[in-house]
């Protein structure tokens, strides 16, 4: 593995695959009564986080707190940034502290790539930066559909299934990481959005672009839903939610569409009633996403930090 995950596409098709067979193992340790094992005993991972989270922070702190490494949290909101702090300087005073692992999140595009190129001895790991790319949902993502179809003995890996990305895509990053994963992995993908949410160019993207949700549905071995990401938006891309809802929004009626081994998924937060209606959101596998975010992040860390000298 590269020194840092910042982007899918460092990691590769064999990459992907280590990260997902390590997570594997992962999981079988947080379902032990205790949870923990010291594979990283020594060392400590900084969350910086400049922007919003719940999930992915949490999943990353818990996740390096099983491997027993010490875990720093730094929230942008109470932090010197505040007092004029330039976004090196806090990097690097982070770092002095003797951290190993930085895992970053920023809304804008790039930033962890900065930070990898300041961080003098320390992993970076990309926590989700502006609309671009947030790496371990897409693997946690790819991690999750293989174990819930090998739940159902639906066969082993993506390799061959579809899977229909839904909503806006425009601004998520979340849907580029998992376009590169999936892809990487054999999946076809389809993106499913009004052309307002869509990203200007698909230029490099390997995917189908549908306008018809009811016609792309019952095609589906994986309907990927995602929020509609109002704080990036500038300017009014929607005639309304309700409008939204009714043509792209996942509906009690239109599920009934999908087959019987369809997994409903999503990164979460959940806009209940917009993207999800709330029933068809309670048998998605939403929360098993969450679970096995854990262990991939388990698995990353692990990766990036356990191999080192000794
Ligand atoms: C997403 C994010 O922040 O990129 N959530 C997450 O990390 N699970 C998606 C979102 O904010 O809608």
């Amino acid at each position: 593995m590269t020194a840092h995950l910042l982007s899918i596409a460092d990691l590769g098709v064999d990459g992907i695959g280590k990260v997902l067979r390590l997570a594997d193992r992962f999981v079988e340790v947080n379902a032990r009564p205790i949870p923990k094992v010291p594979a990283l005993r020594g060392k400590t991972v900084a969350s910086l986080f400049f922007e919003d989270s719940t999930r992915t922070r949490l999943s990353f702190e818990t996740a390096a707190r099983r491997l027993s490494a010490d875990v720093l949290t730094f929230s942008a909101g109470s932090s010197s940034l505040n007092k004029g702090e330039s976004l090196r300087d806090t990097v690097e005073t982070v770092e002095a502290m003797g951290v190993d692992a930085l895992v970053v999140r920023h809304r804008s595009s790039g930033v962890p790539w900065q930070v990898a190129r300041w961080a003098r001895r320390a992993a970076v790991v990309n926590g989700g930066d502006g609309w671009h790319e947030h790496p371990t949902q897409a693997l946690l993502d790819c991690y999750t559909i293989r174990a819930e179809r090998r739940a159902r003995n639906l066969g082993e890996g993506l390799g061959g299934l579809h899977v229909g990305i839904v909503g806006d895509i425009r601004h998520s990053r979340v849907a580029r990481s998992d376009v590169l994963a999936f892809g990487a992995l054999g999946a076809r993908v389809t993106l499913a959005a009004p052309p307002t949410l869509l990203p200007p160019s698909l230029e490099g993207w390997d995917v189908e672009v549908s306008h018809d949700l009811d016609g792309l549905l019952g095609k589906l071995d994986v309907v990927y839903l995602l929020r509609l990401q109002s704080e990036r938006m500038t300017e009014a891309l929607l005639p309304s939610l309700r409008e939204y809802t009714a043509t792209y929004g996942l509906t009690a009626q239109r599920a009934e569409r999908l087959g019987p081994d369809t997994l409903v998924m999503h990164p979460g937060p959940v806009n209940r009633g917009v993207e999800v209606a709330s029933d068809v959101a309670d048998r998605s596998v939403i929360t098993h996403q969450v679970a096995n975010g854990v262990a991939v992040r388990m698995a990353v860390l692990f990766l990036l930090l356990g191999m080192v000298d000794g």
